[in-house]
């Protein structure tokens, strides 16, 4: 099963399979839901899981993970640093490993650019720590041998250029919303022309718009489902792709991809230029948000998103 998923080459050398199983359940925590989830996932061959400190569930998944007892050296695991540990970088990293029962992790991500008061307040982008010297602090983690590869995640191109400029080492990954109502094509090429590779999340839409017809048709003509038309174009296109899924039947939907056709490629490119259908689904970019995401405003972000919906870039 393991050779049957693509695989991308990071820009560390290492190789990360190119579809993964995200633990973001909805809600922190969910215990015994994300372990037997992650169980069952390795057993049906994932070998890359997505997970987050933020997210409350690291023990549980460090449960699925030697419930399971697949070689360690064969899982690609994620974790990620929350807002609040932005000034104690390896002593969040090393609570993380402690709480997964891991010596390593194959990806350490900085959850989001902001660095967030204990209270969950955000700090301006100038303060210290600033992403600049979060990103220092990650780059240290590499000479441990407890991260074998850095990344971030929510990060545009703007804050991304702003890295960039003070970074020793280049990000592996940026972890962005992406799917094709939300395809970020100009920060893909952005991404992929300095060497970082794109992990789309929310990568089949919350499954909110898989009945679209344009959705459908593909699924019909390649005798595969919604879901699988949504992840094919995702790996397609040169992204990772960590769909969540707790349905034992969905997990090995997930994990099998088509080869779309040109044609069916550029359909699904040309979904979110249909009236109404360029959007996030997770709810970061929303009107209710007043222009703003966990304290910055999107242009403190470089989100190139208006305050009443989101803006098609037009590429
Ligand atoms: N870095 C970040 O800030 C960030 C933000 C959001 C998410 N993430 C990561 O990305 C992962 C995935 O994102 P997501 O959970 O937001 O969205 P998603 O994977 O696009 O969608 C998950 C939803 O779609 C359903 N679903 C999954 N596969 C399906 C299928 N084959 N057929 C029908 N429905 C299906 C799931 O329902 P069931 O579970 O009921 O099957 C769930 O409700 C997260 O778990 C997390 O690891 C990262």
């Amino acid at each position: 099963m393991l050779e049957d998923i693509p695989q991308f080459e990071l820009n560390s050398g290492a190789n990360m399979p190119a579809i993964g199983i995200g633990c973001w359940m909805g809600r922190v925590g969910e215990g015994d839901h994300v372990s037997q989830m992650i169980k069952r996932a390795l057993e049906l061959g994932y070998r890359h899981i997505d997970t987050a400190a933020n997210y409350g569930n690291e023990e549980s998944v460090g449960k699925g993970l030697r419930n399971a007892a697949v070689p360690r050296k064969e899982i690609f695991l994620t974790t990620k640093l929350a807002g609040e540990d932005h000034g104690r970088v390896e002593a969040a990293l090393d609570i993380s490993l402690q709480k997964l029962g891991e010596e390593y992790v194959d990806l350490y991500l900085m959850h989001w650019p902001q660095a967030l008061h204990p209270t969950g307040e955000a700090l301006r982008p100038e303060e210290s720590p600033t992403f600049i010297e979060t990103w220092r602090a990650m780059e240290g983690l590499l000479d441990t041998g407890k991260v074998k590869s850095i990344g971030v995640s929510n990060f545009s191109i703007k804050t991304l250029a702003v890295l960039l400029q003070h970074a020793r080492v280049v990000p592996a990954i940026n972890q962005v919303e992406a799917h094709p109502c939300l395809p970020q094509n100009d920060l893909l090429a952005f991404c992929l022309s300095r060497g970082i590779l794109l992990t789309a999340y929310s990568p089949v839409g919350k499954f909110k718009y898989a009945s679209d017809p344009t959705v459908v048709d593909i699924a019909r003509n390649n005798g595969c489902t919604e879901a699988q038309v949504l992840l094919s174009w995702g790996v397609q296109r040169g992204t990772v792709v960590i769909p969540k899924t707790e349905k034992e039947e969905r997990l090995k939907e997930n994990l099998k991809v088509v080869r779309l056709t040109s044609v069916q490629m550029h359909s699904l490119d040309a979904l979110h230029r249909k009236p109404g259908m360029h959007r996030s689904v997770c709810g970061f970019h929303s009107a209710e948000l007043g222009g703003s995401c966990f304290g910055w405003t999107y242009e403190q972000l470089g989100w190139n998103m208006s305050v009443g919906g989101v803006v098609d870039s037009g590429v």
